[in-house]
């Protein structure tokens, strides 16, 4: 088989290649099928381009000058290779064609499978629910007045239309009201851990620190969650509360920061 049959046929497996591909994807035969069809095609590409590679010219080509006119035999086969000329440049028209459709369906199956990255996140990794005029709910949705809960108590709490979202949840303490005299005594922060997502479940009030029970991490509430012990390595993140005119806690707006562990995104 000469080189640009060879060519010829690479090219249409690649191309059967690349189609099995977007077909074994949409069908959702099974990675290996997929991987198996890729594989094919990229290998028959590659094929392709390197036997096309051996048939460029490499020598280097002198025309001399000529005395004219040339001689009648010297014509003859002058005509005779421009005739062989024509017949090469309608087979690499072909070899294109084919070139163009297996390059083309090649760049297909790369492009399919960005389908399976879903939909962007957008600011979901930055933000909860969590907004400014939310008012402070329980576990069950009962919301909080500022005379509910006594010094030196928790309660686990959530924006009062996204009771239940664990992103949102944080851990709600009435410190004395000396410490925090704006907002009547109570402070909240992120209930994830900023190790690696555990819920901040117990306050030792005797030191006020908020305890992960995970690796044993320990925020001071009294200084803005710094980290005191544990692995953690940055503060919870402090929601910002206010008592409205009504009587009930409420948020100011969303944390300062992305909560629970750490991510690409933050310093
Ligand atoms: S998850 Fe809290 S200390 Fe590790």
């Amino acid at each position: 088989m000469n080189a640009q049959n060879q060519i010829l046929v690479a090219l249409a497996v690649a191309s059967a290649g690349s189609l099995g591909f977007i077909a074994a994807y949409a069908l959702r035969a099974g990675s290996h099928y997929e991987g198996l069809a890729f594989a094919v095609s990229a290998a028959a590409l590659s094929y392709a381009a390197a036997v096309w590679a051996r048939l460029l010219p490499v020598e280097r080509v002198t025309d001399p000058i000529e005395s004219y006119p040339s001689p009648r035999e010297e014509r003859q086969q002058s005509s005779l290779e421009l005739e062989t000329d024509l017949a090469a440049v309608t087979r690499y028209k072909v070899l294109r064609r084919w070139l163009s459709v297996a390059i083309s369906l090649f760049a297909v199956s790369v492009v399919v499978p960005l389908r399976s990255l879903g939909p962007a996140p957008g600011r979901a990794l930055f933000g909860t629910k969590w907004r400014r005029g939310d008012r402070i709910a329980r576990e069950d949705g009962s919301l909080i007045r500022v005379n509910d809960m006594n010094v030196d108590s928790t309660l686990t709490v959530f924006p009062e239309h996204a009771v239940g979202d664990a992103q949102s949840q944080a851990v709600l303490i009435r410190l004395p009201v000396e410490l925090t005299p704006q907002t009547g005594g109570y402070i909240a922060y992120s209930r994830l851990c900023t190790h690696a997502g555990c819920p901040v479940a117990l306050y030792r009030a005797s030191v006020k620190q908020l305890f992960c029970p995970c690796h044993q991490s320990a925020f001071d509430v009294t200084n803005d969650g710094a980290v005191v012990a544990g692995p953690a390595d940055h503060a919870l993140p402090r929601l910002p509360i206010a008592i409205g005119e009504d009587g009930f806690v409420h948020a100011t707006g969303d944390f300062p920061e992305p909560v629970g562990p750490g991510f690409w995104e933050r310093g």
